[in-house]
């Protein structure tokens, strides 16, 4: 039988959205699978769940806010306490690639300042080495090509995301290179040479963000960390 995606990012999204607690403030993720999150937290807030969420993209706040779902400034709270988000690829060690959607550097600021950060995938985002799915590193559009060349010497082949023909600008106007490192061996060294380039706002390696993966199997869910 054909492993369905979709079926498996939904249920993965319904499992984590069970350790939504009243009162909480919840961190709402981009993409595919986070919306899944953001529908059934709307559904729960119409039936009185009182949570205050905070949007990772543009995009998603839209939804949010379309869905009913009360939102707030994220610089009003020192922290939050749960938040539901995607990925591109993840490791057993809870390494991940994210930003294939482009909204890497709010999803990274939310996770940074959020307790307990749960990922929600389906089954083909599980890799044993990260790199298949192309890093994305977000830059200052004056830095483009100063830092495709430093990412060079990091041996990754860069490009510069287009999008309809045209150079993808972020929420925040700035370009993504989607650099291809083969396989990333290291990607503690590698998110800390990357954090060394100037003109880079911020790449793609999560780590020791996630305190939970939770991955749609079939019809089970399988929980890591
Ligand atoms: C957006 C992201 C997404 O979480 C990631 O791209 C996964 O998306 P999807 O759930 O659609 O596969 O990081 O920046």
């Amino acid at each position: 039988m054909p492993v369905d995606l979709v079926s498996e990012k939904r249920i993965a999204a319904e499992a984590a959205v069970k350790l939504v607690k009243d009162g909480d403030v919840v961190g709402l993720g981009t993409g595919s699978t986070a919306e899944f999150a953001v529908k059934a937290i709307a559904a729960l807030v119409k039936q009185g769940l009182a949570v205050k969420g905070i949007p990772t993209s543009d995009s998603t706040a839209a939804m949010a806010e379309e869905l009913g779902i009360p939102l707030i400034d994220i610089n009003s709270v020192d922290q939050i306490d749960v938040t539901i988000d995607g990925a591109d690829e993840f490791t057993e060690q809870l390494y991940l690639i994210k930003g294939g959607g482009g909204a890497l550097l709010k999803e990274k600021i939310v996770a940074s300042k959020t307790i307990t950060q749960i990922i929600i995938a389906d089954s083909s985002k599980k890799v044993e080495f990260l790199g298949k799915f192309k890093l994305p590193v977000e830059v200052i559009p004056f830095a483009s090509r100063y830092v495709m060349s430093e990412i060079a010497k990091l041996n990754g082949a860069g490009a510069i995301r287009q999008m309809n023909g045209t150079p993808f600008i972020t929420d925040e106007g700035n370009l993504i290179i989607d650099v291809d490192f083969k396989k990333i061996e290291d990607p503690v060294a590698l998110s800390n040479a990357l954090n060394g380039i100037v003109g880079v706002v911020e790449h793609g390696l999560f780590i020791g963000l996630a305190h939970q993966v939770i991955v749609g199997i079939g019809t089970e869910v399988k929980v890591f960390g």
